[in-house]
């Protein structure tokens, strides 16, 4: 049995893959609307989410499968101390694979070691949120026609951003990638993703402040929110949650092929305005979130992909 905690438990060939199968769905939805009749999957979110949990929901449903679950700590028994051990435990009986998204860091591995059914990692505190950036390939795939050659920044919180730590461990993988880390100095990436991941690859980086001054050299410019809900004291973040903002002025200096990406919810980092810019992909990139999902399932249940 397998789970998906963490990007790296797939193979770049088998990420591929699963790329593939969520494109033939993206465009023959109707051959995948029976593949998991009969099959269950459990939505266990201790955190709020509106598109990860939906669109998990929405990809059971799109194949045929039923769904259950919570979609808060206090409406679950975790409000009367129940582990998630013994939770996902009883979940097994019930469901025949589970998305967890939890604030612990960890958690969702935690429950994948009492778990007789698939667990996946639909965020795990400010760790790693491996379904978004597969999410995140296909759209870059789909826009880029390539996962390779790259310059990528990744600009925002990204010493919470989950998004981003997941999104970095599965890039560097590919070739010719380089990042530009566009963040103020409190929140730039994780020591672990600096030392482990990228210094270990020697992969091309750099860490800088200044977002006009990064955007004419980039392909994909990932925008994220400030991460409220890690923080330690409110003055800090109300000190830092508007350092960047994406307007129109901005688009102007970057190339006429970028693509625009951010996991979404969007707070103020994206004006409105630029929704309109045919380089905006964000609402797109939930759009492929559903398929990739769907893709998810068939894969870790081990459904026959139709003919
Ligand atoms: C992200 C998350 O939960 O980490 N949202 C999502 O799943 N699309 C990003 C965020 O909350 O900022």
């Amino acid at each position: 049995m397998r789970h998906l905690l963490n990007p790296l438990d797939f193979s770049v060939e088998e990420i591929s893959q699963l790329l593939d199968l969520a494109s033939d769905i993206e465009h023959n939805l109707p051959k995948y609307a029976h593949v998991c009749d009969g099959k269950k999957l459990a939505t266990l979110f201790y955190e709020p989410s509106t598109r990860t949990r939906l669109s998990f929901e929405a990809a059971m449903l799109n194949l045929g499968g039923n769904v259950l679950g919570f979609a808060s700590a206090d409406s679950s028994s975790a409000a009367k101390g129940e582990s998630v051990a013994d939770t996902i435990r009883i979940i097994s009986c019930y469901a025949d694979i589970c998305a967890m998204r939890h604030p612990k860091e960890g958690a969702p591995l935690v429950a994948s070691q009492f778990s007789s059914i698939p667990v996946i990692n639909a965020g795990d505190g400010g760790h790693q949120h491996p379904t978004q950036t597969l999410t995140d390939l296909l759209t870059i795939r789909n826009l880029k026609g390539r996962l390779d050659n790259l310059t990528v920044g990744l600009c925002g919180d990204l010493k919470f951003g989950r998004t981003v730590h997941s999104l970095i461990e599965a890039l560097v993988r590919y070739t010719g990638i380089r990042f530009v880390l566009i963040s103020p100095q409190e929140l730039r990436i994780p020591d672990y993703i600096r030392t482990d991941v990228l210094d270990k690859k020697q992969v091309e980086y750099k860490e800088v402040d200044n977002l006009d001054e990064a955007m004419p050299e980039l392909d994909i410019l990932y925008m994220t929110r400030v991460q409220k809900e890690r923080f330690f004291n409110e003055e800090d973040y109300i000190r830092l949650k508007d350092s960047y903002i994406l307007d129109r002025q901005k688009m102007k200096l970057a190339k006429k092929d970028m693509f625009v990406l951010h996991p979404l919810p969007r707070v103020n980092e994206i004006s409105v305005e630029v929704d309109k810019d045919p380089r905006a992909a964000y609402f797109k990139q939930a759009q492929f979130g559903v398929y990739v999902r769907m893709a998810l399932i068939m894969t870790l249940l081990e459904v026959e992909k139709p003919c």
